[in-house]
């Protein structure tokens, strides 16, 4: 019913030469999964060349973030249009990295959701709390504003249109992956927060990824969980062969 959805963050590395060079890879390794659908997201400056070297494949091309503005004096920024243009299909929005170093906030994300919505590209909604916010018991509470926050003046039927990253701060770049368990009971978690706000319909079809240390060792067993529809992938998605060990898990699993 709904997508696994496995997309890999290179975040601030990789020259343009070297995204293509990675890109290519991907795309041939990639070239018979049929059922996961898999994203890769270079920086913005290789997203040009990336875009030439996923055309007619079955990768599809995110971005890192976005502006909502379309245009004007803010420098440094990149707006919706400019990743419209290009071919992008997904965008990452609030990852915790530009929530903690660069002033991302709830409303920011969802000014970007809407924004990029309206070009027809899918955002992906990155949540997750700290290891302080977990250990002072408001997981919950974290997790419910960051949903709320998001999903402000959104329809059911752009709601259908978006994919959630739950990502535990404490386990980005850390080498530490929440248990199978702790992540489905967060994404369980979500999920409830859709049904909420949207009914179980809407809830059941919105694919909540999995972020954090994902790597071949553990994808299986994150990605058999219930309410776990792929992944957000990092150091992982450096390199092709470990990225499609994520993916290829993905492709067998019968739900
Ligand atoms: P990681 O990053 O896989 O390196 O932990 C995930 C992410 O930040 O999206």
């Amino acid at each position: 019913m709904r997508k696994i959805v496995i997309a890999g963050n290179w975040k601030m590395n990789k020259t343009v030469a070297e995204s293509v060079q990675l890109a290519t890879e991907v795309v041939t390794a990639a070239r018979d999964v049929s059922k996961v659908v898999v994203a890769i997201a270079p920086t913005y400056l290789a997203l040009a060349k990336v875009a030439e070297v996923v055309k007619g494949s079955n990768v599809k091309l995110a971005a890192q973030d976005v502006h909502w503005e379309n245009q004007g004096a803010f420098t440094g920024k990149v707006s919706a249009d400019m990743l419209k243009e290009i071919g992008v299909d997904f965008v990452i929005i609030g990852h915790s990295e530009q929530r903690s170093y660069f002033g991302e906030t709830d409303e920011t994300v969802n000014k970007k959701v809407k924004k990029v919505q309206s070009l027809d590209m899918t955002p992906i909604i990155c949540i997750g709390e700290t290891l302080a916010e977990r250990k002072d018991g408001r997981l919950e509470g974290v997790l419910t504003m960051q949903v709320n926050g998001a999903y402000a003046g959104l329809s059911a039927d752009q709601a259908l249109r978006t994919v959630i990253a739950y990502e535990p701060v404490w386990a980005i770049g850390t080498g530490v992956t929440a248990t199978d368990q702790e992540a489905q009971e967060a994404h369980a978690f979500v999920r409830g927060l859709l049904t909420k706000l949207y009914g179980d319909h809407v809830a059941q079809s919105i694919s909540i990824q999995y972020g954090g240390s994902m790597k071949p060792e553990n994808a299986a067993g994150l990605l058999a969980q219930k309410d776990i529809d792929g992944g957000l992938i990092g150091g992982a998605a450096l390199k092709a062969d470990s990225f499609l060990g994520i993916v290829t898990p993905g492709e067998s699993l019968n739900k």
